[in-house]
Order: C-alpha cells, then sequence, then structure tokens
C-alpha cells in the first residue's frame, strides 16, 4: 500500500453522532465531550450544527455549546449549516470555520434540508457571502455522493458538476460523504481519481459512515488516491435522521488505532481517545459500535493458561 505519512481527523460526533440521539444531552455534557476531544489532541472538531431546532432539536443548544466551550489551541472548531440564516448563527457564535451540507441526489436533500439542489446551492452562495465578511473559511459536504438510499446509484458526472458548482463559489474544501455506508473501496478510488484531479488546490475530506463494514477499507482507498483528511465519530456514534437505514459514522479510535498500526499519525493520544469514548457511552447510556473500546489496542497480551504455560518448551 502507498501510504501518506500523517492525516487529519476531524471529530463530527458532538453533530452527526448527537443529533441522532433521542433523549436530550445536557449541555454540560456536549461541552464535556468536545473539550474532552480536543484534549486528547483532535485537531478539528465539527461541535455543531445550525440548523432548525425544530427539525434538530438536540442540537437547539448550538450557541451556548459553543460559547462555553474551552478553545484548545491547536483544534479548529466548525459548525455545519446548511444556510445563511445558519452561517450567520455560526459567525457570530465564533466557529473558526464553516462546513456546510447539501446532497447529491435531489431527494436527499428535499428530505434532509427542504430544498432542491438549485435551492440549496442559492443559499450556499448566501452562506458564502456571509462567511467572506466573517472572513471564515468554508468546507463544503455532499451528503449522498457514493448513493443515495431513495434513489440508489448517483453518477459521478452529477457529484463533479455539484463540486465545480462549490468550487465556483469559493469553497476551500470539498468533503464527500458516503451518508449511509454504500461505498465500497473500487468506487471510491473511481470517483476520486474522476474528480480530484479536476480541481486543484481543493482540500479533500471523505466522510464515511460503517452501516455495511466498509469505511475503513473505504478510507485506505481514499488514502491511497491522496485524500489526507477524514471525518469520524467518537464510539462510531452517528447517522443521518433523514436517511433511511443510516448508521454510526466510523469509529474515531477504531481508525486511530488502524492508522497508528500501520504507522500513520494523526497527533491524536489514542488511550486518551478511549478514555473518551468509555465516557460518551455512560453519557448516551449504552455500548457504541466501536471495537477498540471492547477489544483492547492490539497489543494488548493476556495471561498464557496454566496449562499451556506448562508446557512451553524452556528457553535454553
Ligand atoms: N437556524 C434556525 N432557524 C432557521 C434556520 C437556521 N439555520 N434556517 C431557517 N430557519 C427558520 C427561518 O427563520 C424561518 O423561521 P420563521 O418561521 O420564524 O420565519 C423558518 O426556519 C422557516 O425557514 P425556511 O427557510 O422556510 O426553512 P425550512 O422550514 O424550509 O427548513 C432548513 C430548511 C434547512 C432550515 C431545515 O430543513 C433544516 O434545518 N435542516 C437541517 C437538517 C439537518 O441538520 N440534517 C442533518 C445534517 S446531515
Ligand atoms: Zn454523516
Amino acid at each position: 500500500m502507498t501510504l501518506t505519512d500523517h492525516v487529519t481527523i476531524c471529530e463530527v460526533g458532538t453533530r452527526d453522532g448527537f443529533q441522532i440521539e433521542p433523549d436530550f444531552i445536557a449541555t454540560e455534557q456536549k461541552i464535556e465531550v468536545v473539550n474532552l476531544l480536543a484534549e486528547a489532541g483532535l485537531p478539528r472538531i465539527e461541535v455543531t450544527s445550525f440548523v432548525h431546532p425544530k427539525v434538530v432539536p438536540q442540537l437547539r443548544d448550538a450557541e451556548e455549546v459553543m460559547a462555553k466551550i474551552r478553545r484548545r489551541p491547536g483544534t479548529r472548531y466548525a459548525a455545519l449549516v446548511p444556510n445563511d440564516k445558519g452561517a450567520v448563527r455560526a459567525a457570530d457564535a465564533g466557529v473558526d470555520v464553516i462546513h456546510t451540507v447539501l446532497s447529491a441526489s435531489e431527494s436527499h436533500n428535499l428530505a434532509n434540508v427542504n430544498m432542491t439542489i438549485a435551492e440549496s446551492l442559492e443559499k450556499l452562495r448566501a452562506v458564502m457571502a456571509v462567511a467572506a465578511r466573517a472572513s471564515l473559511p468554508v468546507y463544503c459536504g455532499i451528503s449522498t455522493t457514493f448513493g443515495c438510499p431513495f434513489e440508489g446509484d448517483v453518477p459521478v458526472a452529477q457529484v463533479e458538476s455539484i463540486v465545480r458548482r462549490l468550487v465556483d463559489l469559493g469553497a476551500r474544501g470539498i468533503g464527500l460523504a458516503d451518508t449511509t455506508g454504500m461505498a465500497n473501496p473500487r468506487q471510491v478510488t473511481r470517483v476520486l481519481e474522476h474528480v480530484m484531479p479536476k480541481f486543484p488546490g481543493i482540500e479533500w475530506t471523505l466522510h464515511t459512515h460503517d452501516t455495511r463494514a466498509m469505511a475503513i477499507p473505504n478510507i485506505l482507498a481514499a488514502i491511497e488516491c491522496g485524500v489526507t483528511n477524514f471525518d469520524s465519530s467518537i464510539g462510531g456514534l452517528g447517522g443521518c435522521p433523514f436517511a433511511p437505514g443510516a448508521s454510526g459514522n466510523v469509529c474515531t479510535e477504531d481508525l486511530v488505532h488502524c492508522l497508528h498500526a500501520m504507522d500513520v499519525a494523526t497527533g491524536i493520544d489514542l488511550d486518551g481517545l478511549i478514555a473518551v469514548s468509555r465516557r460518551v457511552q455512560e453519557i448516551v447510556g449504552r455500548t457504541l459500535p466501536g471495537q477498540i473500546v471492547k477489544a483492547g489496542k492490539s497489543d494488548r497480551k493476556y495471561a498464557v493458561p496454566d496449562a499451556v504455560a506448562a508446557r512451553l518448551p524452556r528457553a535454553s
């Protein structure tokens, strides 16, 4: 494999993860998790979203969370917005970066943000104007890039045309999102090899969900294509409330464990991250999908059973 030396992970658990939790997570607990993630060395955190509070009631405390987190130098704090109203709220709340959302398929875009793709792009033009006034970079995510739960296949030409519109509007980065875990590694390679060379200077992110256990293979395929930014969720929290069948993002600590095992650096303290994951399990009150918290790291050693020890050949 051709791997890079370093990748940058953006933690999205407090947004993509918490947004589907049915019971309201106390604002203090959200703030605690963001602070713990930053202390574990996460370079980027998508803290929350500035969307309609009736649509995603869990994140109705976005302003308060942004106002009360401890800002660690070295961590970049972002929030997701669907429109200019969200961008104004995010800028006023002091985000470092604005993340936007629209889908590559019409039906998912309508289900998620109640707009056609053309209407969303007009709103994103207004988002860019707000961001420019506040001197904030904008990273644009494209949901259902690798398939839509309503429409099935999404043509790569459609993805390319949306990327072009976003780049023309002034996007600094583009996030290709596998919203419901439909992508496979060969497809990821095909899509990335198609779009990446056409837009030099754009920072690419792959946003994965592990719905069908293909997230890490997809990330490895993307690394081989030159992508170095990945979204993930602590514990594997997550899912899209407006995409049937969606489940959690790739688990941050599982991804970091995999990368570190292959000498790909992330700047993140894995043991610290595992401790945060345990705390998040306590907060949401259930076991999360992450594997490393259950299995331990791959260098974990167990005591040799006595019967086996008795028969081990003695070293001379
Ligand atoms: N934050 C808070 N309120 C907002 C808002 C935002 N970002 N955007 C719009 N509103 C308010 C408007 O001010 C208006 O309020 P009013 O009725 O008091 O005048 C009302 O919402 C309706 O505005 P409209 O533009 O018609 O919005 P809508 O009802 O069509 O909803 C979205 C569109 C995008 C705001 C809504 O679908 C949404 O928030 N979606 C986010 C979904 C999401 O987070 N998905 C998960 C991420 S992948
Ligand atoms: Zn997602």
